[in-house]
């Protein structure tokens, strides 16, 4: 019988744990929202980020992932925070080698991609933590990585550090067609949210909205995205 790898899953990947709840739902709008703003410059590496820690990062990545793949869009989910690795505890990965052993050994990167629970999505974990993530992230292999990995899918999604504490993320906006700001309701200051969102386009980041994660309706926990220019209710 074949492993069944969604027995190893965070409950929190509600797109594939709880399909018919409203984060599910949203998670489905957020991806759908994607394909719209597609049609302004192609989306095919995409960055999750928030202004300061526990946002929401890592489950928005991992379930935006999940609801692409479902879309059969041929879907990567990297793991660039190199700082508090989490995608191999969501999904329930091995993590002895990942995306910073690929940036050591680049002419062999499909060797340290993991099969994700469904079809079509692939997952790179972080691999061994370095001590010098900023600089990996920055770096000419990390753009040429990034390169090769959409000539190969169809859509990347990397999971990255906030971007008020450590750089590593504003670098890595420089490789991205895009920018998703996470934003955890009653969690951080506006302050901090809007510090996050100028450090990103400080350096011309193209910053495509907000998820609004954790919102509370109808006793249910869910996440809202909105683009820029829309309006805020
Ligand atoms: N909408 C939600 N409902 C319930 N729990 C949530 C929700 N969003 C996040 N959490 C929980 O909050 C914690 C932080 O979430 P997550 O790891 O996704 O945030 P993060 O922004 O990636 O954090 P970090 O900055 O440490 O990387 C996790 O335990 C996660 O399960
Ligand atoms: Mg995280």
């Amino acid at each position: 019988m074949p492993l069944d790898l969604t027995q190893m899953l965070d409950p929190k990947l509600v797109v594939l744990t709880a399909p018919r709840s409203v984060a599910a739902e949203q998670y489905r709008a957020l991806r759908t929202n994607l394909e719209f703003m597609s049609v302004g410059g192609a989306l095919e590496r995409i960055m999750i980020t928030s202004a300061t820690p526990g946002a929401g990062k890592s489950l928005t990545a991992g379930n935006l992932a999940l609801a692409l793949a479902q879309a059969s869009k041929n879907t990567l989910l990297v793991d660039a925070d190199l700082r508090r690795p989490m995608i191999h505890h969501l999904f329930g990965n091995a993590n002895l080698s990942g995306l910073t052993t690929a940036l050591t050994r680049p002419d062999e990167w499909e060797k340290y991609v993991q099969r994700g629970p469904i079809a079509n999505l692939s997952i790179m974990t972080s691999g061994p933590i370095p001590p010098n993530p900023s600089e990996l992230l920055s770096s000419v292999t990390m753009i040429s990585l990034a390169g090769q990995l959409s000539q190969t899918y169809d859509i990347v999604v990397f999971d990255t550090p906030p971007v008020v504490s450590f750089t590593d993320a504003v670098a890595l906006s420089q490789t991205m067609d895009g920018v998703l700001l996470v934003v955890r309701a009653g969690h951080t200051s506006r302050k901090s949210d809007i510090k996050g969102k100028e450090r990103l386009s400080q350096v011309n980041a193209r910053v495509l909205g907000v998820v609004l994660n954790d919102v509370q309706m109808q006793d249910e926990a869910y996440s809202y995205y909105y683009g820029y220019g829309e309006k805020k209710s």
